[in-house]
């Protein structure tokens, strides 16, 4: 590479773009939508323990393959082994699964800026928590409403995207999420003395249900790389702006902590309006937007806080669509040659068109919705995409990212490296073991579980 690489303009900048790409619509929409769906509790416990077991050591991988080869992801697999090898595939199919994931993130971001409007419009106001249920409905089912937002949001994050590192990128990410925090902090305190507030504290951190299936334990597997933004190269690619000697394990562990900390949060501020209003947990994708609206519309001043809810959710879902699109385009920037902005616009209008199918999956069309979960796949176009990407796609690269760093890349290259500039040296031994065994071991095992292995076998 001839032109000297962008880098971020500080640590603490690569700590807050980073965590910026990990919380997003997967803290605050979908893990409390999937821990109703799951029953609580034990998914949760199942979800930290995928963190700090699996989670954590695959993004210190990622953050280390892409320091040390400043590439994006396929680049860095090339750089990293031989010409020609096995492993660069891995980059591409983080290049696919960025394309699929951004495609239906972007939808569930439009819904995110259609709150926004209605918020401003004051729409929540003295509407029964029935009326703002179904107002949710009104607005899935929505083609217009759905591709219009839809289009909208990516045109945003391709202009993001076109700006570049230091000014797009890392300036949005400094303001917004520590507003965000804040925010979620707010509402807690005003959780907490609501009515289901203990019920819901029970429900997210109490035994109780013990019939969680397989397919839920895979679930909390692949939200855990969902959340922290793992197994499709995007922490490669953030991770190779950051200078050699930039503590790994320290904004590893920072990343992670922030992220989990915002999806429990978001738990606990939604679930005290579900249990004080007797709506269903496991209501499903509509959770966030139909339970914060009933909360504001009994508070005083109601649409102005609605408005700063979804203003900061939106900005948090764009933080992460940046991060999504900056994958796939970087992979044009560094390894054909194409100037940032061609990169942006053709990926971008590409995930784009791409999307149009998860916007009418909610009703929009019957072709994507409900012919579609009648159909032989049995769920709608947006769901089909949502698994096939978390469940499958990001845990496999994951594992791949994994067995690389752990049996690929030489032992004195990778001890050197992840001991580079960390106080946190002593880790190392561990981070190795994880990588080399429970990673594999765990993600394989979920994986025949899920098609049916161990049944057959009769161990389960
Ligand atoms: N982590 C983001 C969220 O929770 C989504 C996301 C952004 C992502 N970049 C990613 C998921 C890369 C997987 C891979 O909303």
């Amino acid at each position: 590479m001839t032109t000297p690489r962008a880098q971020w303009g500080s640590r603490l900048g690569f700590i807050l773009a980073a965590s910026g790409s990990a919380v997003g619509l997967g803290n605050i929409w979908k893990f409390p939508y999937i821990t109703g769906e799951n029953g609580g509790g034990l998914f949760v416990l199942i979800y930290l323990v995928c963190i700090a077991l699996i989670g954590l050591p695959i993004m210190m991988a990622e953050i280390f393959i892409g320091r040390e080869s400043q590439c994006s992801p396929v680049g860095a697999f090339r750089s990293l082994s031989k010409r020609g090898s096995p492993w660069i595939l891995s980059g591409w199919l983080g290049v696919a699964t960025g394309l699929f994931i951004l495609s239906f993130y972007a939808v569930v971001a439009g819904w995110s800026m259609h709150y926004i409007v209605l918020s401003l419009a004051n729409s929540f106001d003295g509407k029964s928590p029935d009326d703002i249920n179904a107002m949710f409905g009104d607005v899935a089912s929505s083609a217009s409403i759905n591709v219009g937002w839809h289009l909208a949001f990516m045109a945003i994050t391709i202009a993001i995207v076109i700006g570049g590192i230091k000014t797009g990128i890392e300036r949005a990410a400094r303001i917004l999420m520590p507003l965000l925090f804040v925010m979620l902090i707010a509402m807690l305190i005003r959780a907490t003395t609501t009515s289901g507030f203990p019920r819901a504290f029970n429900f997210v951190f109490g035994f109780h249900n013990e019939d969680l299936t397989a397919t839920g334990v895979l679930e909390a597997l692949g939200h855990a790389f969902f959340t922290l933004s793992l197994g499709m190269g995007a922490m490669i690619t953030y991770g190779s702006y950051l200078k050699r000697n930039d503590d790994l394990v320290g904004v590893s562990l920072a990343v992670s902590v922030l992220d989990t900390l915002v999806a429990l949060l978001a738990c606990l501020v939604l679930f005290p309006i579900v249990f004080t209003h007797d709506m269903e947990p496991g209501s499903g994708p509509g959770l966030v937007f139909q339970s914060m609206p009933i909360a504001f519309s009994q508070m005083a001043g109601g649409g102005i806080w609605a408005t700063i809810f979804f203003v900061l959710l939106f900005f948090a879902a764009l933080t992460s669509a940046i991060s999504l699109l900056e994958v796939v385009a970087s992979y044009f920037i560094d390894e054909r040659n194409w100037p940032r902005w061609t990169a942006a616009v053709v990926c971008g209008g590409f995930i784009a068109l791409l999307g149009v199918p998860s916007a009418l999956a909610n009703g929009g069309a019957a072709l994507f919705s409900s012919d579609m979960a009648a159909g032989p796949i049995g769920k709608d176009w947006m769901t089909m995409l949502d698994d096939l990407t978390s469940q499958w796609m990001l845990p496999l690269g994951g594992l791949f990212i994994a067995m690389f760093v752990a049996w690929r890349v030489g032992g004195a290259a990778r001890e050197k490296g992840f001991k580079n500039g960390t106080r946190f040296s002593a880790m190392y031994g561990g981070w190795v073991f994880l990588l080399r065994y429970l990673v594999p071991i765990g993600v394989l095992a979920v994986f025949l579980n899920k098609i049916g292995v161990f049944a057959k076998l009769g161990w389960m």
